[in-house]
């Protein structure tokens, strides 16, 4: 094999989800810890001081002890080269979490098991699976009380829509957890807690199903229960189907308890194998075969003043084809001029390190001098190439601003348009006014702060922010509606985006509802499409 096609053969690049306190941070340490990454547990997590160390970038992330944006993990296992794309959560929830799901070829999503489907869980299987981009399910913290687990995939299938196809079973939960049956292998792996120098492990020990140890060391109960659910699986549940797999329509899921390291690892090998290498994008409604020897890569994420002193920027790629080398040209397509990438950096599991070289599937983070948007495409000089871009997504939270002191005015215009073109806020307009007040949409608040604080400390801006009550923002698809005559309650809104795009403002699920039902040809759509 060619070094190309085999150093793009064992990529595997994928994104964690979940919602808060599931346990991705835990299971991202075992991944590195299997991988030799990290050599102790707790070097990842630490949310408070120590997690510096991988993105030190920002005051206010020092303020506030948090990450303010995602970092790619890059280590080796098992011949894989696996590239980790660590999706935030808690307040740092941003757009920025979504659009990194752009660049992964499948995700893995971690749900607690007393709490089933959450929040964000389900905000960020939807854009996964509007993508169609295979999904792995852990279920977590088995080693506590959990919910029944038919109700769990019963929860998954009907609320997210997604089949599923339990690669094991759990026996038991809480204190009476006695391991998971591996339906594949055809036996079970027994769990014991234990504790290695005070950091809590299990012991895990695999019988074939057949053994006679089991019965007994599971318990009479707990033994006839898993005959049954082995029976009741076999006959009802969903085949085991590698296509649909791919296609993102049938779920693979695993019980385990990542605190104790149970289960993660052959969850991750089984991962490994059914996940796919580096898949295929699309330029101009073709495909760009990832083993093609042009290189292209799309930008997924502006990180803003990495380095303080310097004020730069990092622009995100994801490699789509080809292979990358330090300073070679490249073409970048969207302003129609060669250049070269400078400083390619990629995340390791702690530092921030220059490369020679990446491959399709890797993420590259390269300096920016304020040249790149979100989406954009850069390749070999001559490849004809452009990716479809990346859509924007619905904001959450909104507010209008304005600046405190008026002679300001230009400043705040040029801030706000390059924050916005960044990608770190979006800005929209009631038609028919000018920039002195914008309304500002964010996914999460602390872009808000984000925002407050760039303006201030990079354009000598002070802003004044009211919030506003909207909490649904929906772009108007249908282009021969006339906005004006739309029939909508006094408390939504008409607004136009950066494009011109006219979108709507609703303040609850009931008035949107109510806007679909006295428009009957009105289209909305939750996912502004991307610039071609
Ligand atoms: P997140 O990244 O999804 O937000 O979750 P994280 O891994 O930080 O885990 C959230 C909490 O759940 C942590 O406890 C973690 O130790 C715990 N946890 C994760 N997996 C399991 C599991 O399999 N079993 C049990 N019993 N607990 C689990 P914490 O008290 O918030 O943090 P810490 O004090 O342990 O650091």
């Amino acid at each position: 094999m060619s070094d190309l096609k085999s150093e793009i053969t064992k990529r595997r690049t994928f994104a964690i989800i979940s919602h808060p306190d599931a346990g991705k941070t835990t299971i991202t340490e075992k991944f590195l810890l299997y991988g030799g990454a990290i050599q102790l547990a707790g070097t990842v997590k630490g949310k408070k001081n120590t997690r510096h160390a991988v993105s030190d970038w920002m005051e206010i992330e020092k303020q506030r002890g948090i990450s303010v944006t995602s970092s790619v993990l890059q280590f080796e296992y098992a011949g894989h080269c696996i590239n980790i794309l660590d999706t935030p959560g808690h307040q740092d929830f941003s757009e920025d979490t979504y659009r990194t799901l752009m660049a992964a070829d499948s995700a893995i999503m971690v749900i607690d098991a007393s709490k089933g489907v959450e929040a964000q869980t389900r905000k960020l299987f939807k854009v996964c699976s509007m993508r169609g981009i295979p999904i792995f399910t852990f279920i977590n913290k088995m080693d506590l009380e959990s919910r029944d687990p038919y109700d769990l995939l019963d929860e998954l299938e009907k609320e997210l829509g997604i089949d599923t196809y339990a690669v094991n079973w759990p026996i038991g939960c809480g204190k009476e957890f006695k391991g998971v049956y591996d339906r594949q292998k055809n036996h079970i792996m027994a769990f014991e807690a234990a504790s290695v120098s005070g950091v809590k492990e299990a012991k895990s020990t695999i019988y074939p199903i057949d053994d006679p140890a089991l019965e007994s060391l599971i318990g009479e109960r707990l033994w006839d229960t898993l005959q049954d659910d082995i029976e009741l699986l076999s006959g009802a549940g969903e085949d085991f189907d590698l296509d649909r797999v791919r296609e993102g329509t049938l779920s693979p899921v695993f019980f385990g308890s990542a605190l104790t390291n149970f289960g993660v690892e052959p969850f991750l090998q089984y991962f490994l194998e059914m996940t796919p290498p580096p898949t295929a994008r699309t330029s101009h409604g073709e495909i760009v075969d990832p083993f093609d020897e042009h290189f292209s890569a799309f930008v997924f994420k502006i990180q803003a003043n990495m380095n303080k002193a310097h004020r730069d920027r990092i622009a995100f790629m994801r490699i789509c084809s080809g292979k990358f080398e330090k300073g070679m040209d490249v073409y970048h397509v969207q302003a129609g001029k060669k250049i070269q990438l400078a400083q390619p950096q990629q995340m390791m599991a702690q530092d921030r390190a220059i490369i020679d070289e990446a491959y399709a599937g890797d993420i590259i983070g390269v300096f920016d001098p304020g040249i790149f948007s979100i989406g954009d495409t850069v390749c070999t000089p001559g490849f004809d190439c452009k990716f479809s871009g990346i859509p924007t997504f619905a904001p959450e939270v909104f507010c209008r601003i304005r600046q405190k002191d008026t002679m300001k005015r230009k400043q705040f215009i040029k801030g706000m348009e390059q924050i916005a073109q960044e990608g770190a806020i979006q800005i929209f307009q009631e038609p028919h006014t000018g920039m002195e007040e914008v309304i500002v949409g964010v996914v999460g608040t602390l872009q808000l702060d984000v925002l407050e604080y760039r303006l201030k400390n990079e354009y000598r801006v002070d802003i004044v922010m009211e919030s506003l009550p909207y909490q649904y923002l929906r772009w108007i698809e249908n282009e021969e509606v006339q906005p004006d005559e739309l029939k909508i309650t006094s408390d939504s809104k008409v607004v136009q985006d950066y494009r011109g795009r006219y979108l709507l403002l609703f303040t609850s699920m009931w008035n949107m509802n109510w806007a679909m039902d006295k428009n009957p040809d009105l289209r909305l759509a939750e996912f502004g499409r991307a610039e071609e």
